[in-house]
Parts: structure tokens; C-alpha cells; sequence
């Protein structure tokens, strides 16, 4: 029998809704909120006003984009948490509503899950479409895995793997070791990559979202022209806090001399700026997979669109022999297609939850 899964993300300032039949993607609706702009970063109460006012159109855009009626669905996979709980209220409540009103169930799924995933979204039931901007593809493992889901998406990803998930407020490293069993073995103490890149181009009168327009600049900028400081942390973890703290001083001084400062040196200190994140986060990646002797490595969340950080990937496969796992650009922000990929994981094993099951703003310990 046919499977639908309507997934249904909404944990910060997207609203999204995403169909798979029988773990291939056929829609993936996302109306994003423009009004956060004006403030500089996301202003809960306003995204979840937002959420409510998208909600109902996106899904039924992508039921339509799908070519199903809702009674066709199979079951609903909504993201339950980590996020803005306001934001994930307004998800939550609608996935509950719809799936009472059809009879269905509903698949809880962490947001952070989903990005992992993401790797396995698969977009045709044919033989492996042209997968874009990812590295590895595979003909042979895209038809095996239209009978056997749990495997990479047509592009050879085994568990286990270990993930780089860097977004706004996240910088994981993650080993996966199954879609449901997910050890995190280092995270940042203190800022979240992406925050630390909205956060300098704050201080520098950019735009928000800051990393987009980092990464613009810095294709036109020299990455060595200044040095920021590197945090000296053991293990696996990762801090941006110093970086930042640097930065702003660094400025500071620089314009006292020059108040024009950042208008002449912009793309030098975009390009700069992204290159010390860029490595912090490889060196902390490359020691994990030395030590774990696994040469399977994905990236995934918002900031794994970076050009700088993409090209660090492809430079690391090439010198330490890694297969690497980038996902389409469609996927490294918030989307459903993610959360209606886990859910399908979850759907094959049954594993549902309760009408009961409340959202959660955030997790601890490991990925459950
Ligand atoms: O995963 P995501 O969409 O959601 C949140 O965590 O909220 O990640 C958003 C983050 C922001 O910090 C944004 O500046 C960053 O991803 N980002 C980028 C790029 N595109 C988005 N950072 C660097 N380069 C990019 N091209």
C-alpha cells in the first residue's frame, strides 16, 4: 500500500509542510517571514502570529504541489521541538487537529533529527535525478533504495556517519549510528556558529541574516588579511564567544583609526571572519574522525549552505580520503521535507505518538 507522510515544520521562523509517497519527496512548501528583518534576528510573538496566519495555506499548497487530497494521508510528522516554543505550538496543534480529524497518526520528530536526515531525502522514484550540489551520487544505490529506505539517499550514505550540524543556534558534532540513535560527542559551549556569523555582521551594520551575506563578501575578500583569535578547548567541543568578543574589539580599535573602516575592508574581513570559523569547525571535525576511524562525513543546518565551509569539505575528502555528504542548498534551512523524512524512518517502525505528547523548546543530552 501507498504511503503519505505530511510533514509539518514550524520551530522558528518558517513555515513548512512537505509530502512523501513512499519516502520520495513529491512537495515542499515553505513560506518564510520576512517582518523578522526590520528587528535583526527572530522576534518569537511575531513568528508565531506568522505561523498562524501560514500554516493552513502552506499545507494545503503542498498537498496540491503533491496531487493528494489529505484523505489520502497516511500519517502526519510534525517537529515537536527543540525550537521557539510558541512557534512549534502553532505546528503541533495543527498536525494534532488534522490528524484527529482523518484518523491518522501522528510521528513526533527533533528538529535536529531532521536535519541529519535531511541526507536521505529522495526526490524520484526513478533512478537517481541529478542531485546538485551533492558530492557523492550513486544510480545503483538511488534504485536500492527505493526498496530499502534506510540507506543513503541514492548518494551511498551508511550509518554509521558523523554529522556536522551547524545552524543559528546549533554546532554539533553528531555520530549517527542509526535515523533514531544519534550521540552527540561535541557541541559548542557557548555561541552557535551561525550566531557568531550574525552577530560580527551585526556589529559590522550588515543585514540579518548575516551569513548569506558573509559568504557573498567573502568570495571577493582576502581570508588572510586579518587573524581573529581560535578557541583552545579540549575534545570535540567548540566555543565562538572568543571569536566574536575579538572581532569587536578588533574593530573597535581598527575604526578609531579609520571610521571608514569597514566600508574599505569589508569583504577582507568577511572573507577573514569566515575562514577562522571554517576552521575551528574542520579541526574539531577531522580530530572526531581520526579518533573514530569514520571517513563518512555529512554536514547539515543553515550555515552548511557556506561556500567557504563547502569547499573545506571537498578539500578535506580529498586529503583524508572522506566521502562527504553536503546537502541541496532547498535543504540546509528549516524545511518539512526533513521532518516528513524522519517521520518516515519512524513511520516504518511504527513508531508513533500520542494525541497527549506536548512541544518541547529544547533538548538535553543526547539526541532521542
Ligand atoms: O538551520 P537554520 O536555518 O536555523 C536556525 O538555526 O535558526 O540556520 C540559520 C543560520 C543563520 O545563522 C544564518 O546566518 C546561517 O544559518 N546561514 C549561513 C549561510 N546561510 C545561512 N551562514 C553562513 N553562510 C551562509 N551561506
Amino acid at each position: 500500500m501507498t504511503t503519505y507522510i505530511l510533514g509539518i515544520e514550524s520551530s522558528c521562523d518558517d513555515t513548512s509542510a512537505a509530502v512523501l509517497r513512499d519516502g520520495f519527496l513529491l512537495s515542499n512548501v515553505t513560506a518564510s517571514q520576512a517582518v523578522h528583518e526590520a528587528y535583526g534576528g527572530v522576534v518569537p510573538e511575531l513568528a508565531s502570529r506568522a505561523h498562524q496566519q501560514n500554516i493552513v495555506p502552506v499545507v494545503d499548497a503542498a498537498l496540491k504541489q503533491a496531487g493528494i487530497e489529505r484523505e489520502q494521508l497516511s500519517a502526519i510528522a510534525f517537529t515537536r521541538g527543540p525550537g521557539l516554543l510558541g512557534s512549534l505550538l502553532v505546528g503541533v496543534s495543527f498536525a494534532k487537529g488534522l490528524a484527529a480529524s482523518l484518523g491518522i497518526p501522528m510521528i513526533d520528530v527533533n528538529h535536529l533529527h531532521g536535519h541529519v536526515l535531511a541526507h536521505f531525502i529522495k526526490e524520484s522514484p526513478l533512478p537517481a535525478p541529478p542531485l546538485g550540489e551533492c558530492s557523492v551520487e550513486g544510480t545503483e544505490e538511488a534504485a536500492a533504495l527505493k526498496h530499502s529506505p534506510k540507506r543513503g539517499a541514492g548518494r551511498g550514505l551508511s550509518f554509521p556517519f558523523l554529522c556536522l550540524l551547524v545552524s543559528g543556534g546549533n554546532s554539533q558534532i553528531i555520530l549517527v549510528k542509526s535515523y533514531k540513535d544519534m550521540e552527540i560527542i561535541g557541541q559548542t559551549i557557548d555561541d552557535a556558529a551561525g550566531e557568531a556569523i550574525d552577530k560580527c555582521s551585526k556589529v559590522m551594520g550588515l543585514g540579518y541574516p548575516g551569513g548569506p551575506i558573509i559568504d557573498k563578501l567573502a568570495r571577493q575578500g582576502n581570508p588572510e588579511a586579518f587573524t581573529f583569535s581560535k578557541p583552545n578547548i579540549p575534545g570535540y567541543d567548540y566555543s565562538f564567544s572568543g571569536l566574536k568578543t575579538s572581532f569587536l574589539y578588533s574593530l573597535r580599535d581598527w575604526l578609531k583609526e579609520d571610521p571608514d573602516f569597514i566600508e574599505h575592508h569589508k569583504e577582507d574581513l568577511a572573507a577573514s571572519l569566515e575562514k577562522t570559523i571554517v576552521d575551528i569547525l574542520m579541526k574539531k571535525l577531522r580530530l572526531a574522525a581520526k579518533d573514530l576511524k569514520i571517513r563518512q562525513v555529512a554536514v547539515a543546518g543553515g550555515v552548511s549552505a557556506n561556500t567557504g565551509l563547502r569547499n573545506a569539505f571537498h578539500d578535506y575528502a580529498k586529503r583524508y580520503g572522506w566521502k562527504i555528504f553536503i546537502p541541496r542548498f532547498s535543504y540546509t534551512t528549516d524545511n518539512a521535507a526533513m521532518i516528513a523524512m524522519a517521520g518516515y524512518f519512524k513511520y516504518l517502525d511504527k513508531d508513533f505518538c500520542p494525541m497527549s505528547a506536548p512541544a518541547y523548546s529544547r533538548v538535553s543530552g543526547d539526541l532521542k
